[in-house]
C-alpha cells in the first residue's frame, strides 16, 4: 500500500539538493501507491550520520519541509545512500511519528521504510519492550529498526555483516513486506529485502554493464546469480554469470548509481536496466558500490537466477500530458490501450487468435472440468462482464471468485482446475495469497495483469499482459477494458477448435477490430457528460445504475467508480432484481441511470424501464445512436452499436466520464481518492 524508493550513488559527486530531489521525483511517481504522509532518510555531512525528515500530506508537503528544514543543499556527497517513502496508514494513524522511516533509537543507528504489514509485529513488540526497548510510534514497522538494534546490542563487538544483521531480522517476521535498511554502523551500505510486497532495482552506470561483469568467484551455497537478460525474452539469458556487479576487480570501480522502487515508474527516468527481486531475495549494496544478492534460507528450491531486464515503457506513458488528470488521459487512452492489448494477437485475414502466454498450456486448458475468474474490485468487474461469452465459446464452466471472500471460505480446488487471476498492478494482496493457494493444490494458474515483472506475472504458469500501458490514477479506466478485451481473446483462442463457433468468432473478431474507433466516437458524449453531471447528478446523494446481460458488469463497475471517486452512494443493479427488492427505492427524486443497448436482454431491459417510469423514475437512459423507441422525456447517452459481448466495453466509457467529471465538481483530488491506494498489498 505504500512506496519505497531509495537512490544510492558511488564514486561519482552529487549534491544534497540533487539527491533529495531525486528522492522527492521518485516518491511523486509512487505517491499514487498511498499519499497520506511521506518521509526520507539521507546522510549526514559524513556517512555515518543518518537525518530524517518526515511530514504528513502529499509529497508536496515533504518538499516544502525539507526546503526549509535541510541545512547546506550544496554539500558534496562522493557516495551516499537514502531512502524515502509516501504512506498508506494501516498500523497508527497518518501523524509525523508514525510516517516512516522508523529509526531503532534518537541516534538512527538503524533506519528502515517498509511497504506491507507485519502480522506478528505486537508479539515482538512485547519480546522487546519487556527487553528494555521503547517505542515512539503505533506502526508494526517500528519493530524491525528496534529488533535491528536489538541483533547488533547482542553482538557485543562482534559486528556481522550487514545482511546477515537482516537475515537474522527478517527471520523473525511474519506477513508479507518489501523494507529498506540503512545504518550508521554500516555507512555506504544498504540491504533491501522482499516477502511478499513488490521491489526492483535499478542500475545505471556510464559504463556497459556487461563490460563491467566479472567473473569473480564461483556461486555460494545461499547466494544467487545475476545475469543479463530481456524482458521480452524471459528464458533467453546471456552470456556470463555473475555472482555480483562492480567488485573485486582490482580495476578503478565505475561510477555507479542504483535506485530501489516499489515499481518501474519511479525508475524510469534515470535507467531502463532493472532486476526483479524475487519473494526472500535480500539485495546487499556494499560501501564499494558492488550487488549481491543472498537468500533469506538457503536450498529452498527458488531460482538462483536474476536477470537484468531492459525496460520497455516510456516515461512519456506515464506523464500526465495536457491532460489535468492521470484519470482523464487514461480514459481518453482506451482507442489506443485496446490496440495495444490486441497488438500481434489477431489476424484479422483468417480470423485468427494467437496469444503467445497461452501458447504452450492451450490443451491443458481445453481439457480442464471449470474454469475459476478470481480478482477483486474493477479487475473482478471484467470477469463478470466476460463470464458469459467465456462460457458460450469454450463450453466450459466458469465461476467468479472475488479473492478475498474465496479464502476466506478457503474453496476446494482440483488439480484440473484453471484459475485465472486478474489484477491490473499483479500485486494485489488477496489475488496473490488466492494464486498461491491454487498453486498449491496444483492447478493450472493463469495471470492477466498489466505490470510486467509483477508478482502475479511471475508465479502463475502462463499468461496475458493485456499492455494498457501504465496506470495512475487509482481509479482504474483503461486497465478495465483492456482487461475485459484480453478475457475474450483468451475465450476465443480457446473456442478456435469449435467450428460450430466459426461464425459467432467471426462476428466478434470484426467487432474488435471496430472497437477503437467506436471508442472514439463514444469519447465524444465528453461535453453531454459534463452537462449532466453539472445539471442533474453532482448534488445527488444516491445514484441507481441498472442493467442486465452483457451491461450487468457495467453497472456495477459505474458505480464503483462513481463511489470511490465522487463519494456518491452508487449501486450498481442486475434490472432483472429489481422486483425483487430494490423497486421499492424508486421515487421521483431518486436519481437512475438505465443501460439498454440493443441485445438479446433488450426486451427484458425494457420491462424493467417500465416498472421505473410506472413509480415516477426520470432515469438517464445509455442506448445505441440507432434507438428510436424510448421517450424524448428521458435524456439519452448515445454510443455506438457493436457486438453484444463488446458494448460493455463502450458503454463503460461515458459512466467513466461522469465519475471523473463528478468527482471534479465535488473537489475531489481524482488520481488521489481518500482512504485508496492504486496497488493494494494487504490483505
Ligand atoms: C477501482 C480499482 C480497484 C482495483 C482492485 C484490484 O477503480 O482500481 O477496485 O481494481 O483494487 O486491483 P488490481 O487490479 O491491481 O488487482
Amino acid at each position: 500500500m505504500c512506496g519505497i524508493f531509495a537512490y544510492l550513488n558511488y564514486n561519482c559527486k552529487r549534491e544534497r539538493k540533487f539527491v533529495i530531489d531525486t528522492l522527492l521525483n521518485g516518491l511523486g511517481r509512487l505517491e499514487y501507491r498511498g499519499y497520506d504522509s511521506a518521509g526520507m532518510a539521507i546522510d549526514g555531512d559524513t556517512s555515518d550520520q543518518i537525518l530524517i525528515y518526515k511530514e504528513v500530506g502529499k509529497v508536496r508537503a515533504l518538499r516544502e519541509l525539507t526546503e526549509k528544514s535541510v541545512s547546506d543543499p550544496g554539500h558534496i556527497y562522493e557516495t551516499q545512500t537514502s531512502m524515502a517513502h509516501t504512506r498508506w496508514a494501516t498500523h497508527g494513524r497518518p501523524l509525523p511519528i508514525n510516517s516512516h522511516p522508523h529509526r531503532s533509537d534518537a541516534k538512527n543507528q538503524f533506519t528502515v521504510i517498509h511497504n506491507g504489514i507485519i502480522t506478528n509485529y505486537k508479539e515482538i513488540k512485547t519480546v522487546l519492550l519487556n527487553k528494555g526497548y521503547s517505542f515512539e510510534s503505533e506502526t508494526d514497522t517500528e519493530v524491525v529498526a528496534k529488533l535491528m538494534l536489538y541483533i547488533y546490542d547482542s553482538m557485543r563487538g562482534n559486528k556481522m555483516a550487514f545482511h546477515e544483521m537482516v537475515k537474522a531480522c527478517c527471520k523473525e517476521l511474519e506477513g508479507a513486506s518489501a523494507f529498506i535498511f540503512k545504518s550508521t554502523h554500516y555507512p555506504g551500505e544498504m540491504v533491501v529485502y522482499r516477502r511478499g510486497s513488490p521491489l526492483l532495482l535499478g542500475i545505471k552506470t556510464e559504463k556497459k554493464l556487461t563490460a563491467d561483469f566479472v567473473d569473480v568467484e564461483p556461486i555460494t551455497e545461499g547466494m544467487v546469480e545475476i545475469q543479463e537478460g530481456s524482458v521480452t525474452d524471459e528464458t533467453a539469458y546471456a552470456r556470463r554469470a555473475h555472482t555480483h556487479l562492480f567488485s573485486d576487480t582490482g580495476d578503478e570501480a565505475p561510477g555507479v548509481e542504483y535506485f530501489f522502487s516499489s515499481d518501474p515508474s519511479a525508475i524510469i527516468e534515470h535507467t531502463r536496466r532493472v532486476l526483479y527481486l524475487e519473494d526472500d531475495d535480500i539485495a546487499h549494496i556494499s560501501a564499494k558500490g558492488d550487488l549481491r544478492i543472498h537468500r533469506l534460507t538457503r536450498n529452498d528450491g527458488v531460482s538462483s537466477i536474476r536477470s537484468i531486464k531492459t525496460l520497455e515503457m516510456e516515461l512519456a506513458e506515464i506523464m500526465k500530458g495536457s491532460f489535468p488528470h492521470f484519470m482523464l488521459k487514461e480514459i481518453y487512452e482506451q482507442p489506443e490501450s485496446v490496440v495495444n492489448t490486441i497488438r500481434g494477437r489477431i489476424n484479422f485475414e483468417t480470423k485468427q487468435v494467437n496469444v503467445g502466454g497461452l501458447r504452450n498450456h492451450l490443451s491443458s486448458i481445453r481439457r480442464c472440468r471449470r474454469i475459476v475468474f478470481c480478482a477483486c474490485g474493477t479487475s473482478y468487474n471484467s470477469c463478470i462482464a466476460t463470464r458469459g461469452i467465456f462460457e458460450e465459446l469454450t463450453e466450459i464452466p466458469v465461476s467468479l471468485e472475488l479473492a478475498s471472500d474465496f479464502m476466506d471460505r478457503a474453496s476446494p480446488i482440483f488439480r484440473d482446475d484453471v484459475c485465472v487471476f486478474v489484477s491490473q498492478s499483479g500485486e494485489t494482496a488477496d489475488t496473490i495469497m488466492a494464486m498461491r493457494y491454487c498453486l498449491q493444490r496444483g492447478a493450472l494458474c493463469v495471470g492477466i495483469t498489466n505490470t510486467v515483472g509483477s508478482t502475479i506475472s511471475r508465479e502463475t504458469h502462463c499468461g496475458i499482459h493485456i499492455n494498457a500501458g501504465p496506470e495512475i490514477g487509482v481509479a482504474s479506466t483503461k486497465a478495465y477494458t483492456s482487461q475485459y478485451l484480453a478475457l475474450i481473446l483468451m475465450a476465443l483462442q480457446l473456442g478456435e477448435d469449435r467450428s460450430s463457433m466459426a461464425q459467432r468468432r467471426a462476428e466478434i473478431i470484426k467487432g474488435i477490430q471496430e472497437l477503437p474507433e467506436k471508442i472514439k466516437e463514444v469519447l465524444k458524449v465528453d461535453s453531454l457528460i459534463t452537462d449532466i453531471s453539472k445539471n442533474e447528478l453532482h448534488d445527488q446523494k444516491s445514484l441507481l445504475i441498472l442493467g442486465r446481460g452483457y451491461q450487468s458488469a457495467t453497472c456495477l463497475e459505474a458505480a464503483l467508480k462513481i463511489k470511490e471517486l465522487a463519494y456518491i452512494h452508487s449501486e450498481g443493479i442486475f434490472s432483472g432484481e429489481l422486483k425483487h427488492g430494490p423497486l421499492a427505492l424508486i421515487e421521483e427524486s431518486l436519481a437512475i441511470i438505465m443501460l439498454m443497448t440493443r441485445d438479446s436482454h433488450y426486451i427484458k431491459a425494457r420491462n424493467a424501464l417500465q416498472q421505473v417510469i410506472a413509480r415516477g423514475g426520470k432515469p438517464i437512459i445509455v442506448c445505441n445512436n440507432e434507438e428510436q423507441d424510448i421517450s424524448d422525456k428521458y435524456r439519452k447517452i448515445r454510443i455506438p452499436s457493436t457486438v453484444d459481448c463488446l458494448s460493455g466495453i463502450l458503454a463503460i466509457i461515458p459512466l467513466q466520464l461522469l465519475s471523473y467529471h463528478l468527482a471534479v465538481m465535488n473537489g475531489v483530488d481524482v488520481d488521489f481518492p481518500r482512504n485508496l491506494a492504486k496497488s493494494v498489498t494487504v490483505e
